[in-house]
């Protein structure tokens, strides 16, 4: 219920009251009781409030009959969220793939609402004027999303190229729940600014920007949209195009906010995300942000504990600059980790890529070819580097054929 709060006020309402109702089995018509209504609707009335959020998600029939009682628009929590995407989306893509998670929903909903209508009314026959619009709706809304779609493998095509172009790079991905602090860490680490706020889902399009690291050119950053338990399904599969980045990093790391209660319950459902992502076997480095807001015993007693689960964790607070260096460090480190042992037949020609070799990577063997011309080298080499020497001997075989 903190958390609905949370996303209510980044959706730009503001929280006047919250009521909690225990009970086996939600009411058919109402989800709630029909006295937690009544109860809601006397405090409405009082505190003048004209939206009710709701932390699950009602049936159509539910949200109207709710409406009708209060006299409130009522709200759930996909709804919810779709809102905040919506106020939120930047890029093209973005915005594509918000509204069509939207229609997606609405969508959805007339067709729970049709089915619920057929069975009041006894289907074929009995058709009122409601249903006939809904199916109207129903195929508006069909026509837009496959209007949408074909826009979106567009827009995503385009995507592709531009990260085809950049290749040669190391890619390190941020992820993490909401609010973690991911988009303050990704500028304190490119030393650019992008948008940030005290808001949940701040980003909402991946961005990429140029590591800042004395000498280190070539690896790059991307802040990605922030991970949230019980992401609607149509959203999921919507945003997948932005966590494609995810999927492509080299490295990914989880940040996570230390100073939260429930930390561990954050740090599991991020992970999950990540399984369903299929990445949960990538090198991840955990980071723990976020730790000028715990006193220092309290921060001694969770540093041992995490450490316990992640050993290679590191302890930072993006906001106030506070341990980068060993973040730093720990990336550099990443990096040079990631090595790979090939063997090239290198063209006489290229002198360059040999030097290169002795001054970048440990070169185990040499020996010249004499029938082809070419040397052969068996080197461990810096995986970033990798690309970009095999793209120029392939350019010079095609160009000597
Ligand atoms: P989403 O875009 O919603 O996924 O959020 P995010 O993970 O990118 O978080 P963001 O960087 O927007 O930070 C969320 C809030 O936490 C902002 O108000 C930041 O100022 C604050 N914050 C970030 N890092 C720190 C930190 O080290 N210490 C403190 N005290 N606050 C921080």
């Amino acid at each position: 219920m903190e958390e609905l709060a949370r996303l209510a006020d980044t959706a730009e309402a503001e929280v006047v009251d919250t009521f909690v109702q225990g009970r086996s089995r939600p009411v058919p018509a109402t989800f709630i009781g029909k006295g937690k209504v009544e109860e809601i609707k006397a405090e409405a009335d009082r505190q003048s409030v004209g939206t009710l959020v709701f932390n699950d998600n009602l049936t159509p029939a539910q949200a109207r009959n709710i409406a009708k009682m209060t006299h409130c628009n009522v709200v759930d929590r996909t709804e919810l969220i779709l809102d905040i995407f919506a106020l939120h989306a930047r890029t093209k893509q973005a915005k594509c793939q918000v509204e069509l998670a939207q229609l997606e929903y609405n969508y959805s909903k007339l067709r729970n609402l049709w089915q619920h209508l057929s069975r009041i009314q006894g289907g074929i026959g009995t058709r009122g004027p409601g249903e006939k619009q809904i199916e109207v709706d129903r195929r508006e809304i069909k026509k837009k999303i496959t209007i949408l779609k074909d826009q979106l493998k567009v827009i995503e095509k385009e995507t592709l190229v531009k990260r085809s172009k950049r290749s040669d790079y190391l890619s390190i991905s941020l992820v993490g729940y909401t609010n973690a602090g991911k988009s303050t860490l990704f500028n304190r680490l490119t030393k650019e600014d992008i948008y940030t706020a005290d808001k949940l889902f701040a980003t909402l399009d991946a961005t990429s920007r140029a590591l800042f690291m004395e000498g280190r050119e070539n690896v790059i950053v991307t802040d990605t949209i922030g991970f949230i338990d019980k992401l609607p399904h149509t959203l999921v599969s919507a945003f997948h195009s932005t966590l494609i980045e995810v999927d492509e990093a080299d490295l990914l790391m989880h940040v996570v906010d230390i100073s939260n209660p429930v930390i561990m319950d954050y740090i599991h459902s991020v992970e999950n995300v990540l399984k369903e992502l299929k990445v949960d076997g990538k090198n991840i480095l955990m980071v723990f942000n976020k730790t000028d807001r715990l006193k220092t015993v309290q921060l001694a007693f969770l540093k041992k504990k995490l450490l316990g689960i992640y050993p290679h964790a590191v302890f930072i607070s993006a906001a106030f600059d506070e341990n980068l260096d060993e973040l730093t460090e720990r990336i550099l480190y990443f990096i040079e980790k990631q090595k790979k042992k090939i063997t090239l037949e290198v063209p006489v020609a290229l002198q360059n890529i040999i030097s290169f070799l002795y001054d970048n990577a440990t070169v185990h063997e040499k020996a010249y070819d004499e029938e082809k011309g070419v040397f052969r080298i068996v080197a461990t080499v810096p995986r970033e580097f990798i690309p970009s020497i095999e793209r120029q001997i392939e350019a010079y075989r095609v160009d000597h054929l």
